[in-house]
Order: structure tokens, then C-alpha cells, then sequence
């Protein structure tokens, strides 16, 4: 299991392998399950939809590993366009944006990221919403926490995500588990080296456990982004146990992903006054879609098999 998710995550970055991959003739309808399409449209229907069925939504506009300031500044251009038709669609509430610094330049100059970041953010509070930035390698974390308290300075609701395989992470949960600073924790994607982050799946759940301890015993916002039906047992006893409210922190799910799930914590179906927590589901749009296609198919070999077929189908 752990060399197939290590082959399939070195894939992620491999040109090679993502024309092959992008040009296969069924692997369109494979993506569609995951991704929302490659337009604003298609983007703004899937949260519309989403949001009438009584879920909340953090859009991200796919791409990553920008290596050229214009390439970064279209990446800007492009939520700030989004972020302006959530407004006009009147979705800004339930609504928000995932935005990876990667691709509004970090690796170029962690002072371009933050400035255009800096412009995602204005935009996102005159929409009446939110930006969380996700997380990626090990490598960028220092920077990604750097420009995260440089953007809360200004714009305190921006949400951070920690990821529970490294081995920092509970650590990092502390520093950020204070009124009003929205926390995202997931599981994390990426490679990383042993010394970083820890190798088994059992160690990366009983650290997610002890970060959810310390986020939901704090003053912030959790927001936990699993798909583990342990993990979210374990949410929901420590929501009981802190006495948190059910608007006082979210469940996170990535789109097509568990829709039966999101559906029933949501307590949909149920009359007005029984509903039950915040469910927001991420939803990924745009044309670049292999990077992130490739890492889930690393996190589950259900989807990997199904995807291979679709490979390997030439008619
Ligand atoms: P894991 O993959 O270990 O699965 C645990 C269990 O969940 C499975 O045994 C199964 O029971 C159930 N399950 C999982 N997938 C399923 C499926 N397809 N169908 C049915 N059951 C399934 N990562 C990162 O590094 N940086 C980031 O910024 C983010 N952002 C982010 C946002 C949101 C909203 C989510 C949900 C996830 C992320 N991630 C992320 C990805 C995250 O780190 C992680 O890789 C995936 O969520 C997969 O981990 P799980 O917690 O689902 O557990």
C-alpha cells in the first residue's frame, strides 16, 4: 500500500505521465466524479446544487506550482472573478475559496504569494466570505504559517490547514487553536520524509486525534476534513464533551466523496429545527486537474482501479 501511494504521488509531478494521463480517451468521465468541470459555470453550478441540498462549499480553482509571476497573476484574476459571481449569485455565505500559495507564486517569491494572496483576500471579504489556504509539501509549511499570520494581521478569518502526518502537528494546532482563527485538519496528501512525518496510517490517525483534541478544546473554528468514519465518530464525542454547539466548527469532504455521509451529518431530510452540523464539501474546478486527480487516486485503491480501467479502455 505505502509504495503504491509513493509511485502514484511520484506520478503526481511526472510530465510524462500526465500527458498520457490527460489525453486518455475515458478519463474524463473518471474526473467528473471529483472535479466540478473546467469552468466558472460548471464551478458556480455544482455549489449551487450543493448549497440546495443544505451544504456549505470552499471552492478551489485547480492548478498549483506556478513558476511564472504572470501565470500567478491570472491565478489571482481568475478568484477574484469567482469571488465576484458568488457575490452576484448572492452564494457569498455559504460559499468560500481554497486557494494554494503555490500557485500564486511562492516558490517564485514568498512576497509575490502574500500580495496576490493579499488581493484573493480583499476580494473574498467584499463577497461577504472567507479564503483558507490550503497546505502542500512539507517543504513550503514555514512559509505557508509565515504568510498565514501576515494575512490574519489584515484579514483575521482567513482559515489555515494543518496537516495530522506531521510530526509538528498537534504543536501547530496549539499556536492556532485561539478565538475566531478558522483551522482546517486533514490527513496530508504529499510525500514527506520520516523525520517529518510520521510513515503508518495508525500513527497519522492517533496524531489526527490528538490534533482534534486540542482544536475542539480551544476557542478557534475546527474545520475537519475527513472522509474516516472513526475520525468523525471521534467529532462528534468531542464536540459532546467541549460543549461545542453544532455551528461552532464544520466537517469537511472533499467533492464526490461519501455524498451519503456529508448528507447525513448535515441532518438533511430531518425538519428545520433537528438539522445538524456544518458540512461544507471542496469543491475543485478548472482544467488542472492532474495533480490533484493523482493524489487521490493515491489515498484509496477503489478509486485507483477504477481509474486504471478507464486508462486502459482505447474504445
Ligand atoms: P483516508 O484516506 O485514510 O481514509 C480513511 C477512511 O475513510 C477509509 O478507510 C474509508 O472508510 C473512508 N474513505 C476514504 N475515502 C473514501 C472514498 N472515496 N469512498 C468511501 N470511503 C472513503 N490535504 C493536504 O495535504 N492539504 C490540504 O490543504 C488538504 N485539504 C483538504 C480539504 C478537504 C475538505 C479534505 C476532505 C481533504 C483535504 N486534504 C488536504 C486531503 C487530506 O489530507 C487527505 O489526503 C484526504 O482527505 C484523505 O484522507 P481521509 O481523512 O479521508 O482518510
Amino acid at each position: 500500500m505505502a509504495v503504491l501511494r509513493q509511485t502514484m504521488l511520484a506520478a503526481s509531478r511526472s510530465e510524462g505521465v500526465r500527458k498520457f494521463v490527460e489525453t486518455a480517451p475515458y478519463t474524463r468521465d473518471v474526473v467528473r466524479r471529483f472535479i466540478a468541470g473546467e469552468t466558472i459555470e460548471d464551478a458556480l453550478r455544482t455549489t449551487g446544487v450543493l448549497i440546495d441540498q443544505g451544504l456549505q462549499v470552499t471552492l478551489d480553482h485547480l492548478g498549483e506550482d506556478t513558476l511564472h509571476k504572470v501565470q500567478a497573476d491570472a491565478v489571482v484574476t481568475s478568484y477574484v472573478t469567482l469571488l465576484d459571481r458568488l457575490a452576484a449569485a448572492g452564494r457569498g455565505r455559504k460559499a468560500e475559496v481554497s486557494v494554494k500559495l503555490s500557485a500564486l507564486g511562492q516558490a517564485i517569491d514568498e512576497k509575490l504569494a502574500l500580495d496576490n494572496a493579499r488581493r484573493i483576500c480583499q476580494a473574498g471579504r467584499a463577497a461577504g466570505t472567507t479564503i483558507t489556504l490550503d497546505m502542500e509539501e512539507h517543504t513550503t509549511v514555514g512559509s505557508t504559517l509565515r504568510i498565514l499570520s501576515q494575512l490574519r494581521a489584515e484579514y483575521p478569518e482567513t482559515g489555515a490547514v494543518i496537516q495530522a502526518y506531521l510530526r509538528r502537528a498537534e504543536e501547530y494546532c496549539a499556536e492556532l487553536a485561539y478565538q475566531g482563527s478558522r483551522v482546517r485538519l486533514c490527513k496530508g496528501a504529499y510525500a514527506a520524509p520520516e523525520d517529518v512525518a510520521f510513515g503508518s496510517r495508525t500513527e497519522v490517525d492517533r496524531s489526527y486525534v490528538r490534533c482534534m483534541k486540542v482544536l475542539m478544546a480551544g476557542r478557534g473554528y475546527p474545520m475537519l476534513a475527513t472522509h474516516d468514519p472513526r475520525l468523525i465518530d471521534i467529532a462528534g464525542a468531542l464536540a459532546v464533551l467541549s460543549d461545542r454547539a453544532p455551528d461552532s466548527f464544520e466537517y469537511q469532504f472533499l467533492l464526490g466523496i461519501r455524498p451519503r455521509e456529508q448528507l447525513r451529518l448535515a441532518g438533511l431530510g430531518a425538519p428545520e429545527r433537528e438539522r445538524g452540523s456544518v458540512v461544507r464539501v471542496y469543491v475543485p474546478y478548472g482544467q488542472e486537474w492532474y495533480g490533484y486527480m493523482m493524489r487521490r487516486m493515491a489515498e484509496r485503491p477503489a478509486n485507483l482501479g477504477f481509474f486504471l480501467r478507464s486508462l486502459a479502455t482505447t474504445s
